[in-house]
């Protein structure tokens, strides 16, 4: 593959009549690393920081989970970044194309396919939550959040996961907003948006803080953040960090391959993934020292579940002065984060279809909202436990648990540690040093190294035995030998 300029490449070498025809494609990619960072982060940051981080680090003690959960980030997160970035920018396709480019064997190709169910199993219960988070703005701005109490707010919970159609109807809202900016392409599209909107999340979340300094709480929010308590230290624990540590990164799954795809030539893939792990963790603590300054103001338990976005901070919220205005602040800033997230995960399978199935990108778009409205639709009327489809289980899951719980626990531990053993195993070390270096215009050796060590030996390793325990098999395993 040739580079023609940053971002056009000659994709394909056509022969006709005996001639080899050059076949030019453009293929878009983001413009600089300002851009690939911000379209990056828009990733990593999503629900996973207000809706999934503050209720587990609430439920598992705190800050002795911050701890594992740094230790994942450092030793599994952040390798496989790396490994998704050097895939994806190496051979600038969907990750399809760049699996078949890069391996030898067909078995590789396995990731790919891991990597697109991943995508859809998340979506399909993601753009349920970003629906009822869309849901949440509107009734802000019509002022329902005037003086809610602990009633008020379940009822209000209630009546906006109870469809059947008012929830799918913000699940369609969600994914025409998602689709509109994929169909305006990668730099126009996802590129554009994303550096308008992570910098208004930032400042957005900035309010909230500020806001949270002046409240009785927020003492308690920092102990309880920061406090070190190692008894709640446990397998599971352990297992619910590397989960997140997976999910927040939006790894495992294709997302970064692709979005590797789109960075240029002269990014720094290695300096992209740290500050992408490091604001992604500082947005999440940062709604959490807001969340739980509010809670804590009111003497509320912090570990309340997944209610804690959607009932508990509405009720604490709405007690603050210019409270509802605050709820407004926070659901926009939550929707934001859901949207960006949620654009990242679609364009794994859309740079599939458009690249890999010759579709046009438009087509691509519809496609996929398509699939995802056709099953995330029993997702949505899944989490209404007294409907026909809320008493259906599998495993003794509803579907919208069961998709987070293949996603999470079984499809991106899997993909992460097909990546690991791929990139650490097959690909040669010269070449991943000359792609992680930018043909030596890095001086990244040292931390090269380091990260090809912790890749070969430590990734695949803790993420092997946290996902044995995860299927049960470990403690088996450890009953049997003592
Ligand atoms: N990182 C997102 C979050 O924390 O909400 C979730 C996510 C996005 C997961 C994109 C996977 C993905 F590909």
């Amino acid at each position: 593959m040739h580079q023609l300029n940053k971002n056009i490449f000659i994709t394909d070498f056509k022969v006709f009549g005996g001639v080899i025809m050059e076949h030019k494609k453009g293929r878009e990619g983001f413009s600089s690393g300002i851009a690939a960072f911000f379209a990056t982060l828009g990733s990593a940051v999503g629900l996973g920081n207000i809706w999934k981080f503050p209720y587990v680090v609430g439920e598992n003690g705190g800050a002795a989970f911050l701890l594992i959960y740094f230790i994942c980030i450092i030793f599994i997160g952040l390798p496989v970044m790396i490994s998704e970035f050097y895939i994806g920018r190496k051979t600038r396709k969907n990750v399809m194309g760049a699996l078949e480019l890069l391996a030898p064997k067909r078995k590789w190709k396995s990731i790919g396919i891991i990597s697109m169910l991943a995508s859809y199993f998340i979506v399909f219960f993601y753009s349920s939550v970003g629906g009822w988070v869309y849901s949440y703005v509107f009734k802000a701005i019509k002022g329902d959040f005037y003086e809610v109490t602990s009633k008020s707010a379940q009822d209000e919970f209630v009546r906006t996961i109870i469809g059947p159609i008012p929830p799918i109807i913000w699940q369609v809202v969600v994914v025409t907003v998602v689709s509109l900016i994929l169909a305006l392409g990668v730099k126009n599209g996802i590129e554009r948006i994303t550096k308008t909107l992570m910098p208004i999340l930032f400042i957005l979340i900035l309010i909230c803080d500020i806001k949270a300094l002046t409240l009785p709480g927020v003492g308690d929010s920092f102990k309880f953040l920061f406090k070190v308590d190692f008894s709640m230290l446990s397998g599971s624990v352990i297992l619910m960090a590397m989960g997140l540590a997976f999910f927040k990164l939006s790894l495992g799954m294709g997302c970064m391959m692709t979005y590797g795809s789109y960075f240029t030539k002269k990014d720094n893939m290695m300096g992209t993934a740290a500050k992408v792990a490091v604001s992604d963790t500082i947005v999440s603590l940062l709604v959490g020292i807001a969340v739980f300054s509010a809670v804590f103001s009111f003497e509320m338990k912090p570990s309340s579940g997944p209610g804690l976005l959607f009932m508990t901070v509405p009720m604490v919220f709405s007690k603050l002065p210019f409270g509802t205005l605050l709820l407004l602040v926070f659901f926009i800033l939550a929707s934001i984060a859901a949207t960006t997230a949620m654009t990242s995960m679609c364009e794994v399978v859309i740079a599939y279809y458009s690249e890999q199935r010759g579709m046009s990108r438009r087509k691509a778009v519809l496609l996929n909202a398509v699939i995802i409205l056709g099953i995330g639709v029993f997702a949505t009327l899944s989490a209404d436990a007294s409907s026909l489809l809320g008493k259906f289980t599998i495993f003794h899951m509803r579907l919208f648990d069961l998709f987070d719980f293949i996603s999470s626990n079984i499809l991106l531990p899997l993909g992460g540690i097909l990546i690991a053993i791929f990139v650490g195993y097959v690909i040669p070390k010269e070449d991943i040093k000359k792609e992680l270096s930018n043909e030596g215009k890095l001086k990244l050796d040292k931390l090269i190294d380091a990260y090809y060590v912790i890749l070969r030996y430590v990734t695949p390793v803790l993420v092997f035995v946290v996902f044995l325990s995860s299927l049960g098999v470990m403690e088996k395993l450890i009953k049997l030998f003592s």
